[in-house]
């Protein structure tokens, strides 16, 4: 579907959207990557996710767990501690806890038995592609962690890069569906050669959570909330690849991740800081503008911006995003004012729950 001509009106095709004052605290339960996976040695590493300040570490065989970051004694931070034999220390007063958050050992009484209420929330982790990915919820079974299949081929020589941007993480993704920004933001590095003029955007959305975009040699391909890969639109045996994820550090911050990926140079690793570089030269362009957009998540409904055929692809996005927020979808809720989920009377506000009753309209 969706392919756009300049005549069409894109703000025709969808409909309102009634505002409501807190979607910028609202953010969908997904797997989110969150550090690379070689940061993580024999020390606990604190990251924060949608909010949630976690720790992760190895276990003696090398495998991977998250925590919440604060000891269930008296709240220290848990990645000022160490990794032991059956999970983490506290650096306080040595209390253990293991891989499902359960208290191990009090030094202080050990013959006495440990309290039930000794432990904090578990959360599902796993290392993939390079990365490591939480699922900031506690189930069990959490849905399998879908990645496009280049990461994980030997072929290519992936070549990381990172950088934080002060934005949403709706900017942030609507920033690398965005074809109409190339000629100008990027006009000394990928828009070199662009006209500013946009034909056509052609684009489609083969099921609701993807979004392919045709653009030139490129295929873009976005994968509902955080996963945008670009590939050469005809397969050859020189091929280039980028890929970016987000990690919404809470409704102010969002962290990228990237790889430049190539089958050709391959061993010549001494490319690979000239990949780095460019890649994020690149971002670099396009943090100032997305850092100073206002307001600071996508508006509230698609009237209050205004929309252009060449915008199709983020509009889109819109689309999807408030379906996101006015359905049943898992979501995590941050407090207003604070992006760190509180604790009160043992239950965490800002817990997965029920969506609020706002609709399209
Ligand atoms: S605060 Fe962690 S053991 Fe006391
Ligand atoms: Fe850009």
């Amino acid at each position: 579907m969706s392919i756009l001509s300049p005549t069409s009106s894109v703000s025709a095709l969808f409909p309102h959207r009634e505002k409501f004052p807190s979607d910028d605290t609202v953010f969908p339960i997904s797997w989110y990557p969150i550090a690379w996976a070689s940061q993580l040695k024999d020390k606990p590493v604190k990251r924060r996710v949608v909010g949630r300040d976690v720790v992760v570490y190895r276990d003696s065989k090398g495998q991977i767990h998250a925590l919440e970051a604060y000891c269930a004694h008296r709240g220290a931070d848990l990645s000022l501690g160490k990794c032991v034999a059956d999970g983490i220390q506290c650096a306080y007063h040595g209390w253990q806890f293991n891989a499902e958050g359960h208290c191990t050992k009090i030094p202080a009484h050990p013959n006495r038995p440990i309290p039930e209420f000794a432990k904090i929330r578990a959360y599902p982790v796993q290392e993939r592609a390079g990365l490591i990915w939480i699922y900031p919820d506690d189930l069990d079974v959490p849905p399998d962690l879908k990645l496009f299949s280049e990461l994980e081929q030997p072929e290519l020589v992936l070549v990381p890069y990172e950088q934080t941007w002060k934005a949403h993480l709706t900017r942030v993704v609507e920033s690398v569906l965005d074809v109409a920004h190339l000629a100008f933001v990027h006009k000394s590095t990928i828009g070199k050669r662009l006209s500013e003029e946009i034909k056509l955007v052609d684009f489609d959305v083969q099921e609701q959570n993807q979004i392919v975009i045709r653009n030139g040699g490129g295929l873009l391909e976005y994968q509902f909330p955080q996963q945008w890969i670009l590939r050469p639109s005809t397969p050859s045996k020189s091929q280039f690849i980028n890929y970016v994820t987000f990690c919404p550090v809470d409704s102010d911050t969002t962290i990228i991740f990237g790889y430049a990926g190539r089958t050709f140079l391959r061993k010549m690793p001494f490319m690979n800081p000239i990949f780095r570089r460019y890649s994020l030269k690149v971002l670099t362009e396009d943090k100032a503008v997305v850092e100073s957009q206002h307001p600071r998540p996508i508006p509230e409904a698609l009237r209050m911006e205004a929309h252009v055929p060449a915008d199709g692809p983020q509009v889109r996005f819109r689309q999807r995003w408030f379906q996101f927020l006015a359905s049943e979808e898992p979501r995590i809720i941050l407090h207003p004012g604070s992006s760190q989920p509180e604790k009160t009377g043992g239950q965490v506000v800002g817990e997965p729950h029920a969506p609020s009753s706002h609709t399209l309209s």
